[in-house]
């Protein structure tokens, strides 16, 4: 008997001895494929995606219009795209696939499409009234924007369980895009992958800290306040505001800082990502507790203190994905897809973000490198198609 036949042998049998008395489930799910066959709804009055429960993997695509391109070709583009959608989220291959056996897994497959300021350059289109905060970001003094990572006439965020899945679609949805438009940019990033922590478990980002613990639930109408769109201009209603920030994070001089001190500048423990005034993740961080040295606990600078909404019109729900993009220049080329929605960009994100700019200790290790803004368009129903308001 060869070594390696004794070695799979040997697994085979201890994985067959705890059998009996081991429920197995996430092994079994997988043995089953039930994972790649799940599905997310694409129809309804918000599009997939931005409520969904995050999927491990996510690849962002930043489109420019190309010049010529008028009211009537995006019209075409967003019927296409939305027959692409229905299809490929639902498992079905679309029209003249290439590779058609891609669309078998569709592993929770979300794909939202938001519109930039630059969009409404195209002709037919300038007339259509626009929410007051569908701009760049203001200049923030931690910026160090780079073009080839910020903006979009066109945002798209695809994301799935799978990242064959992932990639597929956007090999589609560029493909049928060709015509209209040219991707500027592609991010890509990642949680951890389905089925390795319980359903629901807050991720973590690469500094090591669990992140996303203070945000809105979905489902609730505080998620509905927060993150929907029921005013202004009726091409928007059902819609929200998106703001993707890549924030490059400095491992090399973070991984040198102690693991107090770590837990200091975030306010939060590693371990379990409870607030130093709790116990528990889900505890509230007392702002207002002290030391036996009179010390505040949370200090006066750690991220969530300067994060953390003064008041209930400045709140965001967060949504981030990791980045690796492996090592550029000897420098580990990481951080987070920093992925913000919100119903007023500029009276929930700003404010934070503008205290963020001038108190977080956190900036010394992170500088954000790429800034979109985006109007995510409203949801469809079957036989309607993404962004008629906006269009027709
Ligand atoms: C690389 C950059 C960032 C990292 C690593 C990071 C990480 C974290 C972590 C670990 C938490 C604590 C756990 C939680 O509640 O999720 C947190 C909280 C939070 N962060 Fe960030 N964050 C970053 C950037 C930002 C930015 C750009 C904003 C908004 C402009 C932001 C807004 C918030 C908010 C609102 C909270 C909740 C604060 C509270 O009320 O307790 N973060 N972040």
């Amino acid at each position: 008997m060869s070594r390696r036949h004794l070695l799979l042998g040997g697994a085979a049998a201890v994985g067959a001895a705890a059998l009996p008395d081991t429920p197995l489930a996430a092994a079994t799910v997988d043995a089953a494929g039930a994972l790649g066959q799940s599905k997310e709804q694409c129809w309804g009055p918000h599009q997939a995606g931005v409520a969904t429960r995050s999927q491990a993997f996510a690849t962002y695509l930043g489109f420019a219009i190309r010049s010529g391109v008028a009211r009537a070709d995006l019209v075409r583009l967003m019927k296409i795209w939305t027959d692409d959608i229905e299809r490929m989220t639902q498992g079905t291959a679309v029209l003249a696939d290439p590779v058609p056996e891609l669309a078998d897994v569709p592993a929770r497959l979300t794909v939202t499409v938001g519109v930039g300021p630059g969009l409404f350059r195209t002709p037919g289109l300038s007339h259509k009234e626009q929410p007051s905060w569908l701009r760049p970001l203001p200049p923030f003094s931690i910026d160090a924007l780079q073009a080839h990572w910020s903006g979009g006439d066109l945002v798209v965020q695809i994301a799935a369980d799978d990242p064959v899945a992932v990639s597929h679609a956007r090999q589609v949805l560029v493909g049928d895009a060709k015509a209209f438009a040219e991707v500027t940019w592609t991010q890509t990033g990642f949680r951890r992958a389905a089925g390795t922590t319980a359903e629901g478990a807050t991720g973590r980002n690469l500094m090591g800290f669990i992140d996303g613990t203070v945000n809105p639930t979905p489902g609730t109408d505080d998620f509905d306040q927060v993150v929907w769109i029921n005013d202004g201009p009726s091409w928007l209603q059902g819609g929200t505001g998106m703001v993707l920030r890549r924030i490059r994070m400095n491992l090399d001089t973070w991984s040198g800082i102690d693991r107090a001190s770590r837990e200091q500048i975030m306010g939060r423990r590693l371990s379990d990502g409870s607030p130093l005034t709790g116990s528990l993740e889900t505890d509230a961080p007392d702002l207002d507790a002290t030391t036996d040295g009179g010390l505040l606990t949370i200090p006066e600078f750690a991220h969530v203190r300067v994060a953390h909404a003064r008041n209930a019109a400045e709140r965001i729900y967060r949504r981030p994905y990791n980045y690796d993009d492996g090592v550029t220049g000897g420098q580990p080329d990481t951080g987070l897809l920093f992925t913000a929605f919100a119903a007023d960009i500029d009276r929930q994100f700003v404010p934070i973000q503008r205290r963020l700019d001038r108190h977080d200790l956190l900036n010394l290790w992170t500088t954000p490198i790429g800034s979109s803004v985006v109007a995510i368009l409203p949801g469809f129903e079957p036989g309607d198609w993404l962004g008629r308001r906006l269009l027709t």
